[in-house]
């Protein structure tokens, strides 16, 4: 396992669609152990793949303890709406308020192949959003009005959860 550099928005494989998993083999595993490496260091609450230079639907998230790690992940229901404070791995130092699906169920793939899904509401539910955007090519930035909306996260409101402002 090794910890990978993460790309910074600039990049253009993070403006790609990313390509669909279909071998659930060792490689696979090597790439989803160095994204969790890559994500505890940073440290951040999610990690796509494509963060890391590899152009696949693999997306990792943590929070409270609990890994999920989501191969070819599509997005089956969502409702409600919700604005909070988000950031990124690949935007390091700044955070902005975006609007997200309140509930989201996604089904996705595990390590092995095995389709599984997954329900998720306030801050699970951002960070699925997040990643599934991260794996067609889009950043949090992108709906923003303006970049100037950015706000560094040493002048954030204290408000902003210190997990938010983390980044995926
Ligand atoms: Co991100």
């Amino acid at each position: 396992m090794s910890i990978r550099r993460i790309l910074t928005a600039e990049a253009p494989i993070l403006r790609e669609k990313t390509k669909r998993v279909t071998q659930f083999d060792a490689s696979l595993h090597r790439l989803l152990d160095d994204m969790v490496d890559t994500m505890r260091d940073a440290p951040g609450i999610g990690l796509a793949a494509n963060q890391i230079g590899v152009p696949l639907q693999v997306a990792i998230i943590e929070l409270e303890d609990r890994l999920t790690e989501l191969i070819n992940p599509q997005v089956v229901r969502a409702s409600g709406e919700e604005m909070d404070w988000e950031g990124c791995l690949s935007v390091p130092g700044f955070v902005a308020e975006v609007g997200r699906a309140a509930k989201i169920t996604v089904k996705a793939r595990n390590r092995h192949g095995r389709e599984f899904r997954i329900k998720g509401d306030e801050l699970l539910a951002r960070a699925l959003q997040h990643e599934i955007d991260h794996l067609n090519g889009v950043l949090y930035i992108d709906s923003l009005a303006s970049l100037e909306e950015l706000v560094r996260v040493s002048d954030r409101p204290a408000e902003v959860e210190e997990e938010a402002a983390a980044g995926t």
